[in-house]
């Protein structure tokens, strides 16, 4: 497999969970102590390896195309009061070999819609897929896992957790066979099934290495859970002709797709990162 340049981050959403704060601003700008959450994710691919990264935006999302631009004045008022290491914070957040790239997803047809629109720029390649609601703290970067794992495997790989059966109906949910303790091989995936129907309780986390050959899938997948054209279904698609792997990955997982899992973020990870 080619090596995994290229990432695509999703941040297209409404974020209606988190209003009002979201009616005005990015729900990917909320900051879990003091970055915000694409800051996170963008973090965990760049410490991967990756070197572009693709942001599929919408309406209302200009704060994340600011956030990662340099601000000249911020920077010659923080040099001019020598606070040096404030200076290095918002000067590093790209570094100089990472390149942020960005195309609007023109209507919000779901999430295997957004990924279609990365088609063009990701061209012939491998590449991530970061969905920013799931911060994962680990120390191997999971998107580095899960590039390790997709070499390993020649296939696509797909970051999965074993949930409460009760909560299937909130992720993709796979069905396979194992290939190691830590990895399934798909044979099935199905996108919020109802806890009586699922295949399994392993379910599909915010964070996949996929082969190009998705593109030609998610062109052919139409409308399925919410009327919306899922990810899910075109990689259903995909893996009757290509390898497709789910990996139980080491970290820690926060949903901060809602309020619950915001705060538990905001609480651990100021605690063990920041001494609050
Ligand atoms: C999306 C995917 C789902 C996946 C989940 C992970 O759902 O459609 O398959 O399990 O992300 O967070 P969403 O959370 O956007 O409803």
């Amino acid at each position: 497999m080619k090596p995994i340049r290229k990432a695509v981050f999703p941040v297209a959403g409404l974020g209606t969970r988190f209003l009002p704060a979201t009616k005005a601003m990015p729900k990917e700008m909320l900051p879990i102590v003091d970055k915000p959450l694409i800051q996170y994710a963008v973090e965990e691919a760049i410490a991967a390896g990756v070197t572009d990264l693709i942001f599929i935006t919408g309406r209302n999302k200009r704060a994340i195309e600011d956030h990662f631009d340099r601000v000249p004045e911020l920077e010659a008022d923080l040099e001019s009061k020598n606070k040096t290491a404030l200076l290095d914070t918002v000067r590093n957040i790209i570094p100089a070999h990472v390149n942020c790239i960005y195309t609007r997803q023109p209507a919000p047809l779901g999430l295997g819609h957004a990924v279609l629109c990365a088609a063009p720029i990701v061209g012939n390649e491998p590449f991530a897929v970061l969905l920013a609601d799931d911060l994962i703290d680990a120390d191997t970067s999971v998107t580095q896992q899960l590039v390790e794992a997709a070499h390993q495997q020649d296939g696509s790989v797909l970051a999965i957790q074993d949930v409460d059966r009760r909560e299937t109906d909130k992720y993709g949910i796979i069905s396979g066979t194992s290939v190691n303790d830590k990895t399934t091989r798909l044979s099935g995936i199905v996108e919020k099934p109802k806890p009586e129907s699922a295949p399994s309780t392993l379910a599909v986390v915010g964070r996949y290495v996929l082969e190009p050959e998705i593109f030609e899938h998610l062109r052919q997948t139409q409308a399925g859970v919410g009327g919306e054209i899922q990810l899910t279904d075109g990689i259903a698609s995909l893996l009757k002709s290509r390898g497709v792997y789910g990996l139980q990955y080491e970290g820690l997982r926060y949903d901060c797709g809602n309020k619950q899992g915001f705060f538990r973020a905001t609480l651990e990870l100021g605690r063990k990162y920041h001494g609050l």
